[in-house]
Formats: structure tokens, sequence, C-alpha cells
């Protein structure tokens, strides 16, 4: 790779030589996943928003196409989902092939007919994903509003007979608002949901859908997820989640608090999707298989966005993560772990650490080094204020992540992590609420070229972080600091 290119990600996606930004359109179609995302096509900062487009059979490996819809001099093209309309309610149908319907947001440019108007607009693909076309009649949904967008669309199946239900945002009220159609061209308002919770930024891109509790098919809750900028649980862009029900017309939560109840402090009484720096813009597939939810996010935070130093790309995509819902000490509460099929990548036997007490010190891992990995470990908190690992090191500077078992805290530092200072927000300690389980903590970390993603005791928490360390900073150490701790087990397999 070219020396500019040593932060281009191996596991997760990057355009080429473009921006990008919001994943969009997610679906699984005719055996593949498509990854459709806000992109400038022109250039790698936000701009000319067009869905760029690519394509996976096993959500690690991505291949890039052409633009699949551009933006012209009337709007820019902004985030939104696709269906399959299997049953060609749209009438976009041709013969036997059933189309599938984009719906995005119209963002509409000065000087064009809907000027300073944000509605939501169908384009059509007959030939499975690849090329589209508009709908002569845009938009199809429009509140007179400047900022209604970023469309969900799902097929709801009440029982008595299904319809499309539509989830957007009044950006600027927090605001989600439900409607549905029978034919994706008519829309009729159902409700509206919100202020609720985290309320310190502008509401963009949700999503909702079913999900067994602790797998039980006949008991099912619905997830509704918000993402909102800034406002986040360490600054800046994040996504929080509701869990409640939704009976075709509305959506109740039992986890949400009227606006206003908490001050910032009060972020852990919030249900975060993540709390690192950069995971944003979540929205889950449509049509995964075997009733799979899948989560992609955009691993950035607007606070810096278009700074962060890689080129001629600009940001990757999360992992693809799979969700489900747990009860945890009595509460449900969404877990994650990482969805690609990793087994085909593996091709060295795993390093691994028998059991070792580490005391107010620090310890390179002869034999684990390496830049993109997956790290394994469970510790056991002895004396030691805090203890963790250190990732993409050179024996002294690093990414720190670790856990401060007084505090009940997970951390990522991230200050020594390589180049920070293209922007004065990014270095940061950032940290998250852990509790340890059976006096254990446990993490699986995916680490990558320029970004760390950590699953702690089980996906109950989890942070993703952008990190763009020297391309020889490949150490992994171990360390504890101000006492013990015991590092009960730790396995490196190296992904590339
Ligand atoms: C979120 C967002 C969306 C909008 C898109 C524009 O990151 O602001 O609300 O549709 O980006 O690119």
């Amino acid at each position: 790779a070219a020396a500019t290119d040593i932060y281009r990600p191996a596991l997760h996606y990057a355009a080429r030589d473009t921006w990008l930004n919001d994943p969009n359109g997610l679906i699984f179609h005719d055996g593949v996943y498509h990854l459709y995302y806000q992109n400038n096509p022109l250039g790698n900062v936000w701009g000319n928003m067009s869905w760029g487009h690519a394509t996976s059979t096993d959500l690690l490996a991505w291949t890039e196409h052409p633009v699949a819809i551009p933006c012209d001099d009337n709007e820019d093209i902004f985030s939104g989902s696709i269906v399959y309309d299997r049953t060609n309610t749209s009438g976009f149908g041709t013969g036997s092939v059933a189309p599938l319907v984009a719906i995005y947001t119209s963002a509409y440019k000065p000087g064009s007919e809907h000027e300073g108007i944000q509605a939501q607009s169908l384009a059509y693909s007959l030939d499975g994903g690849y090329t589209w076309t508009k709908h002569a009649n845009n938009p199809v949904l429009d509140r007179r509003s400047a900022n209604f967008r970023d469309p969900k669309v799902i097929r709801y199946d009440g029982g008595e007979g299904s319809c499309w239900v539509m989830v957007a945002v009044e950006a600027q009220d927090f605001k989600v608002v439900f409607y549905k159609s029978e034919d994706l061209k008519n829309w009729e308002f159902l409700s509206s949901f919100g202020p609720a919770n985290a309320t310190g930024g502008i509401w963009e891109c949700p999503d909702l859908f079913p999900l067994p509790v602790d797998g039980d098919p006949e008991n099912v809750k619905w997830v509704l997820t918000v993402n909102l900028n800034p406002g986040g649980p360490n600054r800046g862009s994040a996504g929080q989640y509701f869990i409640g029900d939704f009976d075709g017309t509305s959506f109740t939560s039992t986890s949400a608090e009227t606006a206003g109840l908490h001050s910032p402090d009060d972020h852990g009484a919030y249900h975060w999707l993540d709390w690192g720096r950069d995971y944003y813009a979540a929205v889950s597939f449509n049509d995964a298989p075997d009733n799979r939810r899948l989560m992609i996010g955009w691993m950035n935070n607007w606070e810096y966005a278009n700074h962060i130093p890689t080129t001629p790309w600009r940001s990757p995509m999360s992992l693809a993560r799979e969700v489900s819902l747990q009860t945890i000490d009595g509460n449900l509460c969404l877990v994650q772990r990482p969805a690609g099929d990793w087994t085909a990548l593996v091709t060295q036997e795993p390093f691994s650490l028998a059991e070792t007490t580490i005391d107010d010190s620090e310890q390179v891992l002869p034999g684990a080094a390496g830049t993109v990995q997956r790290i394994d470990v469970s510790f056991a908190p002895g004396s030691a204020k805090e203890f963790g690992l250190v990732l993409r090191g050179d024996g002294a500077k690093g990414t720190h992540v670790g856990i401060r078992p007084d505090e009940g805290r997970l951390f990522v530092d991230r200050r020594q992590s390589g180049q920070t200072d293209f922007h004065e927000s990014f270095p940061s300690v950032d940290t998250a609420p852990v509790r340890s389980s059976s006096d254990s903590y446990d993490l699986s970390i995916f680490v990558d070229r320029c970004s760390i993603e950590v699953f702690a005791q089980g996906g109950q928490v989890t942070m993703a972080e952008l990190i763009f360390p020297a391309e020889d900073n490949t150490d992994l150490a171990v360390f504890a600091a101000g006492g013990t701790a015991t590092i009960s087990s730790l396995q490196v397999t190296q992904l590339e």
C-alpha cells in the first residue's frame, strides 16, 4: 500500500478514494449484503451527497460498485433505506421482476422548486440493486419541513395483514415520526415519539425492529434506535435505543424518560448503542438471513469527521454487528457481537498467554504483535487501580484499553494513539460503565489499521474508536497500575 494509505482498513469497509458517512439502504438480497452509503463521489469531505454502493457475501470483504443514486442540480440524496417489494405493491416491477425500492431524503438545493425542504422520495431497481431509476412523482411524502429526514421502511405484519411502516425524524424537534403505506407512494401519519432520554443534539437516522427476548420467539419486544449529534456519552455523535412495544400505530417505551429530567452526568441512565467516539448513524439490514438483526454504523464523529488524516478516502464503516435482547440482572439490554465469519481469515495458530499476574508494570507480549487482530482477554482484578491492554504500541506509547474496577468503568485512552493533533477534540479518554461478572472482566477487541472496537462483558457494552498509529507500532502489552491484576486468559488471533 502507498505510504499515505497505511490506515486503509482490512476488516472494515472504506470507499476507494472518496468520502463516506451514514450507511444507507442496508439489505440482504439474493445472497448478497448491500451496503449503500452517504458518499461524495467527487471528493473526500462531505458534499455532493449521493448514494455510494458496496456488496459483500461475508460482511468482511466488500466490493465497491459505481454510485447508485447520484445527486443532481435539484437535490442531494440524503440517508434512507431499501425494501424488497416482493408483491410489487409499488407497481415499479415488470413482468416477473419484483423491484427493490429505495426510500431516501431529497434535500432540495437552493434555487430548486422545493428549496429549503427535506422530503421523502423513491427510486427503484430491477437488476438487484446495481442501477436505479428515480420515481417520476417525487417527493412522495412532504411535511414542508426543513429537517424531515432519514426514512427507514420495514414490512410490518400485525396479524390483520401487513403494510409498510416508515420511521423518520423531525431532527430539530427530537422526534421520531411514524407513517404507514400500502404502496410506498401514499403515506398516512400514525404517531410520533420523543423527545425522550438523550436530547443533547439533533435526532437523526432512526430504526425500528422486533427482537425476541432471551431468544424466546413467543416474547418479542421492539427496539427503536435514534442517533443524535452532538450529545453522545463521550461527546459528539452517538446512538441511543429504546426498548418497548409497537402496535402498528405507536411505539411505547419502557426505558424512556421525558427529556430534561437528566443532566448530562446521567448518561448512564440511557441506553447507548455504543459508548465510543466513532459509531454513528447506525442502522440495521432489512431481510437479513435467519432472522438475524445486523447493524452497521459509520465509524467517525461529526466533531472532527472531515479532518481525520486518511487519504484519498475518508471514514470507515464499523464491523457488522449482530444485536440481540438479553435480560441482565433483571434488566433488558441490547447485546452485540461482531457478525462476520472470521474462520476463513485465520491462518495461524492464535497466540495465547497462560494465567499471569502483573504488579504495577507494563509488559509487551512478544509474539502477539500485529495490526489486524482479534484479542480475547479476561482479567481478574487485584489491588490495581486500573489494568488493561496497550494496543498498537511501541513499548511506550499506544492506545490504552482497560478497566477501573473501583469506578466500574471501561476506558479507552487514545491520547497517545499516534496522530491526534488534526483536531482538538480527537485526543480523549472515553469511558463506559461496566460491571464485573463473577469477579471477571472479559473483553473482545477487534484491532484494524485505523480503529479498535471493544466488546465488553459479552457485548453488553461496546466502544468503537478511531486511532492513527505509526505503521510500525504493532506491539501488544498488558498493564496494571498501582497494584496487581491477573490475566486469567488471553488469546490473540491475527486476521490478515
Ligand atoms: C447523519 C446525517 C443525516 C443526513 C445525512 C446527510 O449523519 O446528517 O441526518 O441524512 O447525514 O449526509
